[in-house]
């Protein structure tokens, strides 16, 4: 029996079956309970800062969830967006909305297996943090972007330290250009919770 999700359970989460259930018991009050409460502005800078860059569609949505970072990328403009994510709950509320072409059930950790298509624009929000999804993950990507597609991934400040984004984008200097750190804030002046000064790297790229 799973407790209460938040946002120190999903931190501390160890295994990608870990992600499955605690996202399956939140997926209903997601938006209610953690984005409201906690003022999460990440999703709309991942859509600005995509936009800011030269971000076109078709996108897809990284670890989409309940659909947060599409919307945002909707109201600016952006059209043809698909979403993936580990969480068929999530992709569920997110599927309601109707803000997404396709959705698609995938673990990113490993080879993305049922998306034939190259996108144009690759974004994520809220998926390379604590407990989730590290740096290698960032190869599976590559593998369903075009030559030139803008990618906007946001990583947790710390996690990015702790877990060796800077090496890993090191490693991929030849299949990657244009890299540039924006550091921006997860939550907004109204969050009132203890996270509410955490930082995220909004790290955006083309592929070669
Ligand atoms: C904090 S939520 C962010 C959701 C949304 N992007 C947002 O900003 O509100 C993290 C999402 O990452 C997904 N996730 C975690 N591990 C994953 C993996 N290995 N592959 C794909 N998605 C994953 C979870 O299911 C969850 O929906």
């Amino acid at each position: 029996m799973i407790k209460k999700p938040n946002l120190n359970l999903a931190y501390a989460l160890r295994t990608v079956q870990d992600n499955r259930n605690l996202y399956a018991a939140w997926a209903k009050d997601y938006e209610t309970e953690f984005a409201h409460q906690m003022d999460y502005v990440l999703p709309q800078k991942v859509a600005e800062i995509f936009v800011e860059i030269g971000g076109v569609g078709p996108v897809l949505d990284v670890g989409a969830g309940t659909g947060l970072a599409g919307e945002a990328l909707l109201k600016l403009g952006i059209e043809s967006i698909d979403a993936l994510d580990l969480s068929g709950a999530m992709l569920e509320v997110a599927s309601n909305k109707k803000i997404y072409k396709n959705l698609f059930t995938e673990d990113i950790t490993q080879p993305i297996k049922t998306i034939n298509y190259l996108y144009q624009g690759i974004i994520s929000s809220g998926t390379f943090t604590h407990g989730h999804v590290g740096p290698d993950a960032i190869e599976n990507l590559l593998a369903v972007a075009q030559e030139g597609a803008c990618i906007a991934l946001s990583v947790n400040r710390d996690h990015w330290f702790k877990n060796g984004f800077s090496i890993k984008f090191q490693e991929l200097d030849d299949k990657i250009e244009r890299l540039l750190l924006h550091e921006v804030s997860i939550y907004g002046n109204n969050s009132k919770a203890d996270h509410r000064n955490d930082l995220a790297i909004v790290v955006t790229f083309k592929k070669v």
